[in-house]
């Protein structure tokens, strides 16, 4: 099939879960996958397809060595036959893309990459799986959206917190009424990243004061976007699953946004604790260490998103759904209902989350037990190779990742110019309107 005749019969397929006819591979039993990026996360990626006999991981592109051989470990110790590699360069990608045997690309390199590699496996005609997030600026975004429309070959975002077993719960909860009517909804990125952003420069996770591209692990490249931008950096774990929670894209849409950030002294704290007298605690660490984010929907719903990662604290992500009839809350571990729950009393969250198990962790629980994230990673996974299987729209399409994505540049231009409110913009270009929630509406995986 030429590329005229792949864009001429997939640009009839609207958003949603329609059949995709026409998608320019061949149909087999196995998905073939290319990985792009094989750190830390493209390796758990891998171990997921190492796991499947449904999954024949062709190549991988990487320009570490290291990485390369952390992968090749994992293929020899799965007895699996090793992928073809292409490294060398950043051009080394282009290789993997141009192969006709590989039906979607799983992106897990830095951020500042992820435009390009995601534009080019659109461009090849492989469905493309990336990692969190889309792009850096707002115009990214557009251009991606932009690929998209010409090619029409699916995207999504790989935010595996949308498929949490608490979370999916809830989203369960919230499609059968139990909390009424939605007026507002809570999430964010809670976790003690310090570790993460610095190391010992031998091993990531080896404790130092050490970051830049003499380091190992995400510190080589990570720390330098908490230097360089005041903004919420990683929206998606909580925009994920509360614009599941509230429809955005599908009826609703986020319309304008306002964002806060507190002073940045968590990292130059840290660096003084871990190595007194290194001189990146003498940094102007832009990334305030508390940046709170509010948005307005369509529909009349507000949101409040948050981005906490410099300080010494407990891992959560802050969820909070709230309705006409009641409420759950992550920091509470409660779920409230009036006229079920005992009045003024929390009832323990996991009550209502095994009486509301979403389809998919019934049916999918097992399978899912040892994967990464407490099994979420399996979900995330299964999710993108099933889209490709059935030739269908990945759960996450463009819209939902370019949404949730965009919070970051969005959230900059709003505390750069004062806390001004930003006006959301609208990738479905109308759509929203009349599509629908296709997210996990049954337990087949998409
Ligand atoms: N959803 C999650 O739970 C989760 C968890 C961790 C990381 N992530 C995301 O995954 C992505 C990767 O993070 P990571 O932790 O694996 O980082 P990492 O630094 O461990 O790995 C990145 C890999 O990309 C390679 N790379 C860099 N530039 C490249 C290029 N131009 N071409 C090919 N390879 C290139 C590096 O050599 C490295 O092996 C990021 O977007 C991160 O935010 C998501």
């Amino acid at each position: 099939m030429d590329r005229r005749d792949f864009i001429t019969n997939t640009a009839v397929v609207a958003a949603g879960l329609a059949f995709i006819p026409g998608l320019a591979f061949a149909d087999n039993e196995k998905v073939r996958l290319g990985y792009i990026g094989v750190g830390q996360r493209g390796r758990n990626h891998i171990a997921s397809g190492l796991l499947r006999n449904d999954i024949e991981i062709v190549a991988i592109c990487d320009i570490q060595e290291s990485s390369l051989q952390f992968t090749r470990e994992l293929f020899q110790k799965a007895g699996k036959k090793l992928p073809v590699e292409y490294t060398g360069s950043l051009d080394s990608y282009k290789g993997l893309l141009d192969r006709k045997d590989i039906d979607g690309v799983i992106i897990a390199t830095p951020w500042n990459f992820h435009k390009e590699h995601a534009i080019g496996a659109m461009r090849a005609g492989k469905y493309a799986g990336c990692e969190v997030v889309a792009g850096i600026t707002l115009q990214d975004h557009w251009d991606i959206l932009k690929v998209y429309e010409e090619t029409r070959v699916p995207y999504m975002t790989l935010e595996n917190v949308c498929y949490r077993r608490d979370v999916m719960a809830m989203l369960n909860m919230v499609r059968q009424n139990i909390f009424g009517e939605l007026l507002h909804a809570e999430g964010g990125y809670q976790h003690d990243l310090r570790g993460v952003l610095f190391n010992d420069g031998k091993t990531p996770n080896g404790i130092g004061a050490e970051f830049g591209p003499q380091t190992v692990g995400e510190a080589q490249w990570r720390t330098q976007f908490n230097i360089d931008r005041n903004a919420d950096i990683y929206p998606t774990h909580g925009a994920g699953p509360v614009m599941n929670f509230l429809n955005i894209n599908k009826g609703n849409r986020f319309t304008n946004l306002v964002s806060f950030s507190s002073k940045a002294r968590g990292l130059s704290a840290y660096v003084t604790k871990i190595d007194p007298g290194n001189k990146n605690a003498n940094i102007h660490y832009k990334n305030g260490d508390l940046i709170t984010t509010m948005l307005n929907c369509a529909n009349g719903e507000t949101v409040t998103l948050t981005h906490d990662t410099h300080l010494p604290r407990p891992y959560d992500l802050a969820f909070r759904v709230q309705g006409t009839k009641g409420l759950w809350m992550e920091v509470a571990k409660g779920v409230y209902i009036e006229d079920v729950s005992i009045r003024e009393r929390w009832d323990d969250q996991q009550v209502w989350i095994e009486k509301y198990e979403h389809p998919l962790w019934k049916r999918y629980a097992n399978d899912a037990s040892g994967a990464g994230h407490d099994g979420i990673d399996w979900f995330v996974f299964n999710a993108f190779t099933e889209a490709i299987r059935q030739k269908k729209q990945t759960p996450i399409d463009i819209y939902d990742s370019l949404t949730m994505s965009v919070i970051t540049p969005l959230s900059e231009k709003s505390l750069v110019e004062g806390n001004t409110p930003q006006a959301f913009p609208d990738f479905t270009k109308g759509k929203w309107q009349s599509a629908k929630n296709t997210f996990a509406l049954d337990d087949s995986g998409l």
